[in-house]
């Protein structure tokens, strides 16, 4: 079976300690194991405040471990035992005072013991800090944070926004799908840490009047998905967005636009500063030469509207002629609906770019499989079809492998 998650066959320590954001540590449990992940939960004696463990081992599926004496253990060694068998250990919602405990290497109760005693070099400490804006932002806790951060922990978040206390600031737990995204990144290969990525994905919108245009059916899922896989890989990720509604992957930096020039006049200045660039959109090849200032009215005689347009300019191409020294390694997209591959080759020689990944266009917007065929100077190579982030995944593999490091094309 395909890990599309990375968290498949994963052992998880979830810890819980003591804050109202215990509530979501249930809904990550739920989205852990349904990524595949096995998950043993463990709580202090702050978190059963907030939780109850009968909660958490309904969701887990094994039973909660909440003292260091627990003597279900064989060898009655919970911080041992637990810390072996797990790939990661993350704890969720970290406090002030767990963070304060970890900074100073305490071991007074069995989860701050178990974060203590793991083989640093086998399994990875994430936190997820929760706590009241103040708190969070107390020389102190900042003090502590960068003291486990310089430790080896991982601090995911925390986020900005409403919290339970009433007050709005820093401080709020990520969401539970966030942090398991959080997770499935962290074990994705690092095959493009310290390099930079430039994306366009969707589709754009060329305006007739000011409420009608002209677009496509592009959902903007594969470049969203090779933003998140690049962002995965390690890569810092600028993605120029069309008008979509998804959801800004984690760690990536977005830009919306809506038009082809709007698309063009954004990347054009960024294009020198990123080492890869995958052009994805759906770009639209023509716009309406004269905008209609006011809407286009009927006026009841039958005539339609005659639309002149003019070709838009090729953002691809244009990077793709870019000198030596500022071009990233680009990669273009083929969406066709017949002849595949000869017009694919076509665009490789005629964009100037060392890499076409070509798809079947109506197979491809808006859904979230695609298959895809990679078109070099070398032939043509099939990837396995699958979904839309396990490709991107495997085609960031593939620029990786491809683009030269400190890079042009
Ligand atoms: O031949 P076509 O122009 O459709 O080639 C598609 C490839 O070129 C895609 O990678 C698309 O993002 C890019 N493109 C572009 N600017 C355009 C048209 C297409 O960057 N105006």
């Amino acid at each position: 079976m395909s890990n599309v998650t990375g968290l498949q066959g994963r052992h998880i320590v979830l810890g819980l300690s003591g804050g109202v954001a215990c509530y979501k540590a249930a809904e990550l449990t739920r989205e852990l194991v349904k990524a595949g992940a096995t998950v043993q939960v463990v709580m202090t004696e702050a978190a059963l405040q907030f939780i109850t463990p009968v909660t958490m081992q309904a969701l887990s599926g094994r039973a909660v471990v909440t003292s260091q004496w627990d003597a279900r253990t064989p060898n009655c060694m919970p911080h041992i035992e637990l810390s072996r068998q797990a790939d990661a250990l993350i704890v969720a919602p970290a406090s002030a005072d767990f963070i304060a405990q970890l900074a100073q290497g305490r071991a007074g109760e069995l989860l701050a013991l178990l974060c203590l005693a793991r083989p640093l070099e086998r399994c990875p400490l994430l936190l997820a800090p929760a706590m009241n804006r103040e708190m969070w932002a107390h020389p102190a806790t900042q003090r502590n944070v960068a003291q486990v951060k310089a430790d080896g922990a991982v601090v995911l978040g925390p986020a900005a926004g409403d919290q339970a206390c009433g007050e709005t600031g820093d401080g709020r737990m990520l969401e539970a799908v966030e942090l398991r995204d959080a997770l499935m990144a962290f074990f994705q290969p690092k095959l493009l840490q310290g390099r930079s990525v430039l994306v366009t994905a969707g589709p754009t919108f060329e305006a007739i009047d000011p409420v009608r245009g002209i677009t496509n059916l592009s959902s903007g899922k594969m470049g969203f998905a090779i933003a998140r896989a690049a962002a995965e890989a390690g890569a810092r990720v600028t993605l120029v967005a069309g008008p979509v509604q998804l959801p800004t992957p984690q760690g990536v930096q977005r830009i919306n636009v809506q038009s082809a020039r709007q698309m063009h006049d954004a990347v054009l200045p960024l294009a020198a500063s990123h080492e890869v660039f995958v052009a994805t959109a759906a770009v639209a090849d023509w716009r309406p030469a004269e905008p209609a200032g006011q809407k286009i009215k009927k006026d009841g005689s039958g005539r339609v509207p005659e639309i002149a347009f003019v070709e838009n300019p090729d953002i691809l191409a244009a990077v793709a002629r870019l000198p030596a020294a500022q071009r990233p390694f680009c990669v273009g997209f083929a969406a066709e609906t017949e002849d595949l591959l000869r017009h694919a080759r076509a665009k490789l020689v005629r964009k100037g770019v060392p890499l076409i990944v070509a798809n079947h266009g109506p197979s491809a917007f808006g859904q979230d499989d695609n298959q895809l065929v990679l078109v070099d100077a070398a032939g043509d190579q099939p990837l396995p079809a699958g979904d839309k982030l396990s490709l991107a995944r495997r085609l960031v593999a593939e620029i990786a492998a491809r683009a030269p490091k400190g890079a042009t094309s």
